[in-house]
């Protein structure tokens, strides 16, 4: 088989990447090691930034989305037995942020690629990525017993933190920064109505827990649990207990539960690997950097290097400018490393650490204190929410 770029990894990252090209006339081939049915059961992120809802615009995979997305102009950080909202709009010039779940959007682009006869190849065992270095690199994986070969111009590598693409790059080469987190996020989903018409990050020393949501009739609720909780271990009803527990007492009050449809814990981990470009192998999204999920970035730096990279390809092949590919790695980057402080930031300000001393929590509130005194830190807070520029 032969194609101009291969791209491993049927998510997100992938799709998009994909679907933008086949629009250019660029042609593609995505191999995805899951079914369908399984990447479209994963429940992952619900808040997109506007350059996202852009790019899934452009991609013309934008309409049920703008249909049935909502716009959100501010959300809630409950603390210290107060809510204080962030103005997004006010304080990002008019910006804002849509809710609309991964699984939803994951479902359009897939639409969106059967409708353009995009080539798709799932249940890809044991990918394997040759000759990088080489301007003539191939993929190979496994279907059943037969080998299949493909040979193209570029490799992906959108496989996800587990995937390997990333590990196709030598250890001399690749310089990888991570930072665990000692807690995960115990996610519920459940059909129930929303506690609140808007997003609560809700701070408590009981530990942090955040009220999100997928629809008007759907729910996401997350609380923070050791990483030594299991989710077996978790009924429904300790889990709405503990939510209630903390919120504050008003909200608490509203909260209507019900049977999960979904639960699952994902631990918190920040991880940035560099560089981005191997030969002719390029990272995007989660393979090349993953940030806690506390202010919502990771689908969204993922758009950034979708964004880089779409524009660079097209260059590439119908102008014959490879600046695009060559700067990708450093212009990406520059972007990651900003969505990694943002979420960093937003983690350590809500969370509870286990190891916290009496400064860390002293300097915990007056950061809040501070946030919701001042014009330029509510400022900063909302660029980086809605998404700084790509
Ligand atoms: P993935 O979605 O991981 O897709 C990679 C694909 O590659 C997968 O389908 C995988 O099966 C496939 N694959 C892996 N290995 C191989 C292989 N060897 N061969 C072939 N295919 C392979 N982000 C936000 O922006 N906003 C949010 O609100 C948000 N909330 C989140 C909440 C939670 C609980 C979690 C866990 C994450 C959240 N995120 C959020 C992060 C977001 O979900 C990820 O950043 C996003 O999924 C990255 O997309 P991707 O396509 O790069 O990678
Ligand atoms: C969701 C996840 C987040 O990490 C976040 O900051 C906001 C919302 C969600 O899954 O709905």
């Amino acid at each position: 088989m032969q194609t101009r770029v291969c791209i491993i990894g049927g998510g997100p990252s992938g799709l998009m990447l994909s679907q933008l090209l086949h629009l250019q006339g660029i042609d593609t081939v995505v191999l995805e090691r899951q079914s369908r049915e399984y990447v479209l059961s994963r429940i992952r992120a619900g808040v997109l930034e506007h350059g996202f809802a852009q790019l899934m615009r452009e991609a013309r995979c934008g309409e049920r989305m703008d249909r049935e997305g909502e716009i959100h102009e501010g959300f809630q950080i409950a603390h210290d037995g107060k809510m204080d909202r962030v103005d997004l709009h006010k304080y990002s010039g008019g910006s804002s942020v849509v809710v609309y779940g991964q699984t939803e959007l994951t479902r359009d682009l897939y639409e969106a690629r059967d409708l353009m006869k995009g080539v798709v190849i799932h249940n890809a065992d044991d990918v394997q990525l040759r000759d990088i270095k080489s301007v003539k690199p191939y993929v190979t994986y496994r279907a059943g017993d037969e080998i299949v070969r493909i040979d193209c111009d570029f490799i992906i590598g959108a496989d996800g933190f587990h995937g390997v693409s990333r590990n196709s790059i030598p250890k001399t080469v690749l310089k990888e920064y991570e930072k665990v987190y000692p807690f995960g996020w115990l996610g519920v989903l459940s059909r129930t109505k929303p506690v609140s018409p808007e997003l609560i990050y809700a701070k408590h020393e009981r530990g942090f827990a955040l009220c999100s949501l997928r629809s008007q009739v759907l729910s996401r609720y997350y609380i923070q649990v050791p990483l030594s909780d299991k989710v077996e271990e978790w009924s429904d009803e300790a889990f709405w207990n503990e939510l209630k527990r903390r919120l504050p007492p008003d909200v608490s009050e509203q909260l209507i539960t019900g049977p999960s449809i979904e639960k699952s814990i994902a631990p918190l981990r920040s991880f940035v690997a560099e560089p981005m470009r191997y030969g002719q192998l390029f990272l995007a999204g989660d393979a090349a950097h993953i940030v806690p999920p506390t202010g919502a970035r990771g689908l969204n730096s993922a758009a950034s290097d979708i964004y880089y990279l779409y524009h660079a390809m097209v260059a590439h092949y119908k102008n014959g400018d490879s600046s695009g590919l060559d700067s990708y790695s450093a212009k990406a980057l520059a972007r990651v490393w900003k969505a990694q402080r943002f979420s960093w930031w937003m983690t350590t300000l809500l969370h509870t650490f286990p190891d916290s001393i009496e400064y860390d929590r002293q300097l915990q509130q007056t950061e809040l204190a501070y946030l919701f005194s001042s014009d330029a830190a509510q400022r900063s807070l909302a660029e980086n929410y809605v998404g700084l520029p790509f």
